[in-house]
């Protein structure tokens, strides 16, 4: 599997850092990696045996975006694959979130998606050969849960987006799929306190997440990210190139 380049945002943590070391392993030529945190994104770079631009931004800041085009041209003339990745969780009752907290969700999921979208389209665009897009979702903007209505919205919004595009962009041999996981076992979970609770009262980490999957998961058990990362790949690769517009549930079963 090759890839090219590949831009992908949220690259400093979790589903976005193992797609990283993922496309690289599998021979990518380069990647693009965005992020809002410096230090993640620094201590990845220093990882990967492979070109990389690391560009320290906010996706939801819509006048960063042309900036960050710009350096994606200037270094390698565009990008082939991008996963618009970025995401925050959020957790309260409709009635108990306050338009402060539901406007920061929709900004770093929608409109971050959004702005993703469009640049990574521009930049594959340069290269005039097509390309693919994988936009991560979640299994939340499927399935109704009380409580994460904000998230949900959100996310149901990317696969919408992502749906529109794969339509709008299939001429140009462009390809737009959304991976919808269920839980995956990253810093989005251990660093809510709701989670640190848990895995306090039951003894580990580990220990939490397998209470958690045993609640609703027929399988079980969450995704690890590389598992998320290998998916991804295959939406981005040439074997998938039939697949557009799909929603690829990964879930254990959580949505059935
Ligand atoms: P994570 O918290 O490990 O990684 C998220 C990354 O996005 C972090 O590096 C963070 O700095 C970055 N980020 C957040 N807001 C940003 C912003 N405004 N601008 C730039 N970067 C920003 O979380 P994880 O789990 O890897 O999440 C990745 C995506 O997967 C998110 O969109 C999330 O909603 C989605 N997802 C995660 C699931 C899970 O159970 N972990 C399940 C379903 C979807």
């Amino acid at each position: 599997m090759t890839h090219g380049v590949a831009l992908i945002t949220g690259a400093a943590s979790g589903i976005g850092a193992a797609t990283a070391r993922r496309l690289t392993a599998d021979g990518a030529r380069g990647l693009v990696l965005v992020d809002r945190d410096k230090a993640g994104l620094t201590e990845l770079a220093g990882e990967l045996e492979i070109e990389v631009l690391t560009l320290v931004v906010d996706v939801s800041d819509a006048g960063a975006w042309a900036g960050v085009e710009q350096a994606a041209e200037a270094r390698f003339g565009g990008v082939d694959r991008v996963v618009v990745n970025a995401g925050i969780a959020d957790g309260s009752t409709i009635t108990e979130t306050s338009f402060e907290a539901w406007r920061r969700v929709m900004a770093v999921n929608l409109d971050g998606a959004f702005l993703t979208l469009q640049s990574g389209l521009r930049l594959i665009r340069l290269g005039g050969n097509g390309g693919s897009v994988v936009m991560v979702a979640s299994a939340a903007g499927i399935k109704a849960e009380p409580g994460i209505g904000a998230y949900a919205a959100s996310k149901a919004g990317v696969i919408q987006l992502a749906r529109v595009a794969a339509k709008e962009c299939a001429g140009e041999k462009i390809r737009i799929n959304t991976i919808a996981p269920g839980g995956v076992e990253t810093p989005i979970w251990t660093q809510a306190p709701f989670f640190r609770d848990l895995a306090q009262k039951a003894g580990s980490e580990r220990a939490a997440f397998d209470q958690m999957a045993a609640m609703a998961t027929p399988l079980g058990r969450f995704a690890t990210p590389e598992e998320i990362a290998g998916q991804i790949a295959f939406l981005l690769s040439d074997d998938a190139a039939t697949v557009t517009g799909a929603v690829l549930v990964s879930d254990g079963g959580y949505t059935l």
